[in-house]
């Protein structure tokens, strides 16, 4: 039976959070490197509540090569890492770029020269289906090109990838998964944790549970004139429970393999929703009206795009549990709960 400590860095953010307390239903001790500028202290707490174990946490700027090595000697016997910390808003990318490259690349690099000094081998990374950028086709698999970035966020993912690749070559018997994610929504059916977004939310999902909050006066629809049923764009939503025991595979995935490779994984329900769609859902399972607008098109965004998961599916004998309506029910549960 391998080791149960994993490290996992950003472990109090979003998706994160939702890995560790998989990670520890799984039977690991995941070990939490966070500095709390995305996320909050408590969800540590919550974590606890919902597993009735609360996991170690050490408060650390992953920037800090100083600093994180100064944690990762203390467990020289992990099985592997997990690295979620980044910043992840794509327009707030276009307006810091530097904040952006300094930040996710910068800890990128940190964590692989931690890694490597304290002879850790596995790394599961959190990446995005960003990197596909304007895909020629809807539906993309993992050899699907991954084309010039469309903001400072995509190309440090893109960007990230390569280092990790080149790092899987470079350094002996390391292995790595890159986890593409298509648009992670949802919560913890607890609605003990779940999104915590900072200020404005860029992303569809928050925007629609703080209108519905009354936080936000109403939704704008970015543009419905594109090239699909409804005319408005489609992504692949996917709950944020089904992503977080994606991660516990793939970590399986690489111990049980003694993988020595750069492999990649979409994780994705496999199907399209249009945001059009995605609010009449959410009024229906949430039985309300949401307050919406038809507005102009987001610099930036595609018509289409969700994920071809084939390969997860097989690979690493994943596959989504929650439904749409599960993912828009939690999300309003937990909105309704944040600040009680
Ligand atoms: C979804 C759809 C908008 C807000 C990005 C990143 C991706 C990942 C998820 C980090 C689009 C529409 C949105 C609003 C709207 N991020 N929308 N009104 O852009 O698909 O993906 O976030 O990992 O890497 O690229 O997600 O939630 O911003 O938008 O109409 O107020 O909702 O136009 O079609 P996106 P999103």
């Amino acid at each position: 039976m391998h080791g149960k400590t994993v490290l996992v860095t950003g472990g109090a953010g979003y998706i994160g959070s939702h890995t560790v307390v998989e990670l520890i239903n799984a039977g690991y001790d995941p070990i939490i490197l966070d500095d709390f500028r995305n996320s909050q202290p408590w969800i540590i707490d919550r974590i606890g509540e919902i597993t009735k174990i609360t996991p170690t946490f050490h408060k650390v700027d992953c920037q800090d090569e100083i600093a994180v090595k100064e944690v990762v000697k203390n467990y020289p016997n992990a099985i592997g890492l997990i690295h979620f910390a980044a910043d992840k808003a794509v327009g707030e990318s276009v307006e810091k770029p530097i904040q952006y490259y300094q930040n996710n690349i910068g800890t990128l690099c940190t964590v692989l020269s931690a890694m490597k000094s304290f002879g850790i081998k596995h790394l599961v990374f959190s990446s995005s289906c960003t990197v596909y950028g304007d895909a020629d086709t809807a539906i993309v698999t993992e050899e699907s090109p991954v084309k010039e970035a469309t903001s400072p966020y995509g190309d440090t993912k893109i960007t990230s990838e390569k280092i990790i690749k080149y790092n899987s070559d470079a350094v002996e018997d390391f292995g790595s998964t890159l986890l593409r994610y298509f648009n992670p929504i949802g919560a913890h059916p607890s609605s003990l944790i779940g999104e915590l977004p900072q200020g404005v939310p860029n992303n569809l999902m928050p925007y629609i549970t703080q209108t519905a909050k009354g936080i936000r006066e109403k939704l704008t629809v970015f543009g419905s004139d594109y090239d699909t049923p409804d005319g408005t764009n489609i992504r692949d939503y996917i709950h944020v429970m089904d992503l977080a025991k994606a991660h516990v595979k793939a970590l399986q995935y690489l111990t049980n393999t003694e993988c020595k490779s750069c492999v990649t994984f979409n994780l994705g329900t496999g199907k399209g929703t249009s945001v059009l769609e995605i609010i009449k859902a959410f009024e229906n399972v949430n039985q309300l009206k949401l307050n919406y607008e038809i507005g102009p098109r987001r610099e930036g965004d595609v018509a289409q795009i969700y994920a071809n998961a084939e390969k997860a599916k097989e690979v690493l004998d994943w596959t989504c549990e929650y439904t749409l309506n599960d993912a828009l029910k939690h999300s309003w549960e937990w909105e309704k709960g944040i600040g009680e």
